[in-house]
């Protein structure tokens, strides 16, 4: 009899997810849900694995592919990949898929939660509460910025942009979005305006940052990019921590070259919360938590199970990001 095929989940996940993945293969999961899987046991496991599981935060690069011979499919718990060498992968035949669309609308709906605390100070007026500050209704007392009708620049239009440029609408906001390419059905349907980085930069009151990592991407918030703002601008980031250049960010709220700034990620996670970023008062940070609802993190693993599934069963992946040669 053939042996089944292993499989490596890098994380607990719930096991009524899990059982059709069982039923045709050896599953071994990481038995903790809230500890990361130590990167020396990951690439010693993952060796014989035919199929690996990780969540956004495992870093799957050339020298954990270069030890597996068994490999067939990487399924990340995340839209984003870029934990994943993903062409050292194509080079091996390695299948790396993602789970998009799944969580578009909860990631949205966080990133506009996130622009709405940011601008209304809700984190800081909920702590003055609690610390018993509150002695009077005062004409200026927290006072944020208006949201609606004013002009959000999204910069990453794909679909969770479109899906936060919907939401501005509702708003009545002005939306303006910078991509690498232009999306028309987004310009038509949205009333999106497309505009060159630097110049959506100069004309938003609120930049959001949904763009994915990539080498291009890296730090393309920079100091320049900061400085092109205007003093009153806030900065939205839920994407990946590293399209932000960290210390320029500080150094523009600290100058009052922007007004604040949510973060839901930072480059490195988790963050430290002696981090500079997280003592400021015009700073609104999250634990990356844009996807993070029961339904949708569960649609995620769903989709994870099921594009090892797909590929160990010999069928195409549903949600591949990569053409393994
Ligand atoms: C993703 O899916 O890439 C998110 O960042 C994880 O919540």
């Amino acid at each position: 009899m053939m042996s089944k095929p292993y499989v490596l989940i890098t994380r607990k996940l719930p096991e009524d997810v899990i059982a059709p993945l069982s039923a045709i293969a050896e599953v071994e999961m990481w038995p903790h849900e809230d500890a990361a899987m130590p990167r020396d046991v990951l690439a010693e496991k993952a060796k014989r694995a035919a199929a690996i599981l990780p969540m956004v935060s495992d870093p799957i690069d050339e020298g954990v592919l270069s030890a597996c011979s068994a490999l067939k499919v990487v399924a990340n718990m995340g839209v984003g990949y870029d934990n994943i060498d993903v062409s050292a992968a194509a080079r091996r035949g390695i299948v790396v898929c993602n789970t998009p669309d799944v969580l578009t609308d909860t990631t949205a709906d966080l990133t506009f939660a996130l622009l709405l605390a940011t601008a209304r100070r809700l984190v800081e007026a909920a702590e003055f509460l609690k610390e018993g500050q509150w002695k009077s209704w005062s004409p200026f007392l927290l006072a944020g910025a208006d949201v609606h009708h004013k002009t959000m620049g999204i910069v990453g239009m794909g679909n969770i942009g479109q899906a936060v440029a919907k939401r501005a609408k509702g708003f009545e906001m002005n939306v303006l979005y910078y991509n690498r390419s232009r999306r028309p059905e987004a310009e038509k349907k949205l009333g999106a305006v497309y505009r060159p980085f630097f110049d959506l930069l100069a004309e938003s009151d609120f930049v959001v940052c949904l763009t994915p990592l990539t080498p291009e991407t890296r730090h393309l918030f920079n100091r320049e990019a900061f400085r092109q703002m205007k003093s009153s601008a806030i900065f939205i980031n839920a994407a990946r921590g590293a399209v932000v250049d960290e210390q320029a960010l500080y150094e523009a709220l600290v100058h009052g070259e922007i007004a604040a700034a949510g973060l839901d990620v930072f480059e490195k996670e988790p963050v430290d919360p002696t981090h500079p970023l997280i003592s400021l008062p015009n700073v609104v940070a999250l634990p990356h938590i844009g996807s993070a609802t029961h339904e949708t993190r569960r649609a995620m693993m769903t989709l994870a199970r099921d594009n090892i599934i797909a590929v160990l069963e010999g069928r195409p992946p549903l949600t591949p990001v990569n053409r393994p040669s």
